[in-house]
């Protein structure tokens, strides 16, 4: 039969622990101990929620950029680039704002719209791209690109990430093309313009002759492309979007392509 022990004194002056006053239950380490793990725990607690709010917000939050005018379609070149600085984030002040890369659609360049299934037929001429902005941003880590007019290359900084005239990764780090953003005309009394479908007389639709005087240029949200210069929804740099990088790189729901924009269904 085994013994029973005899009960504990809760008392630290009864156990030989010493204390600092009579009745004391708690002894000072195993106080400082709780004291430095709460603290610990809230520390730690801190971190985890902000980054959990991070990576789980983020994705859900979307700044509706609308559309930014430009300046006249007249001033707007089509065999180089010219930079426009627009707004972003209006709340975020200066930050908000970013440099983007602007030049009219040459049939030369990006591909005559009348040729199906030609090489450059995933960039189809379009009511979006009459004027092709193309973003500052690299597709490395988000530093600042400059399009160097004398090499008509885009360049980065930060690790030498070069990109050719068009945008695409033409060697570095970088793991796809520049992104880009919808542009379309305006009047000048800010009413769009009417797109050409096929076979059909318009406003717009590269067609220089008949985009009528004052014509201006709206910029809007951001897409992202890949090496055959597909839309996709805008990705974050850092996420491929060739071979297996669409499916290993979804994008997040609030951050879609604008509806019936040709590209990759559900991207
Ligand atoms: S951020 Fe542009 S090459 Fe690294």
């Amino acid at each position: 039969m085994s013994e029973r022990r005899p009960e504990q004194s809760k008392y630290t002056l009864d156990r030989g622990i010493p204390g600092a006053f009579e009745g004391e239950t708690v002894t000072r380490r195993r106080l400082m101990s709780l004291a430095a793990n709460v603290t610990g725990g809230i520390a730690i607690g801190g971190v985890a929620l902000s980054a959990a709010g991070f990576a789980i917000g983020q994705p859900f939050v979307e700044v509706d950029t609308g559309w930014h005018d430009i300046g006249p379609l007249d001033e707007i070149p089509d065999e180089t680039y010219v930079p426009r600085v627009m707004t972003l984030d209006p709340k975020t002040g200066q930050i908000g704002k970013t440099t983007v890369y602007v030049r009219r659609w040459n049939d030369g360049i990006d591909g005559d719209k009348d040729v199906p299934g030609g090489r450059k037929a995933a960039e189809r001429a379009d009511q979006w791209n009459e004027v092709i902005a193309i973003s500052s941003r690299c597709m490395h880590m988000g530093c600042p690109a400059r399009f160097v007019q004398a090499a008509k290359h885009f360049i980065c900084p930060c690790h030498g990430g070069v990109y050719d005239f068009r945008g695409s990764v033409a060697g570095g780090p970088p793991v796809r093309p520049l992104d880009r953003f919808y542009t379309r005309l305006v009047r000048a009394d800010g009413t769009p313009l009417r797109p050409v479908a096929d076979g059909e007389a318009g406003e717009a639709g590269h067609l220089g002759s008949r985009v009528p005087a004052g014509t201006r240029v709206q910029v809007g949200k951001r897409f992202s492309v890949n090496q055959e210069l597909r839309r996709f929804s805008p990705r974050p740099p850092g996420q491929p979007l060739d071979g297996l990088g669409e499916y290993f790189f979804p994008s997040t729901p609030t951050m879609r392509k604008l509806p019936a924009t040709p590209g990759i269904p559900g991207s």
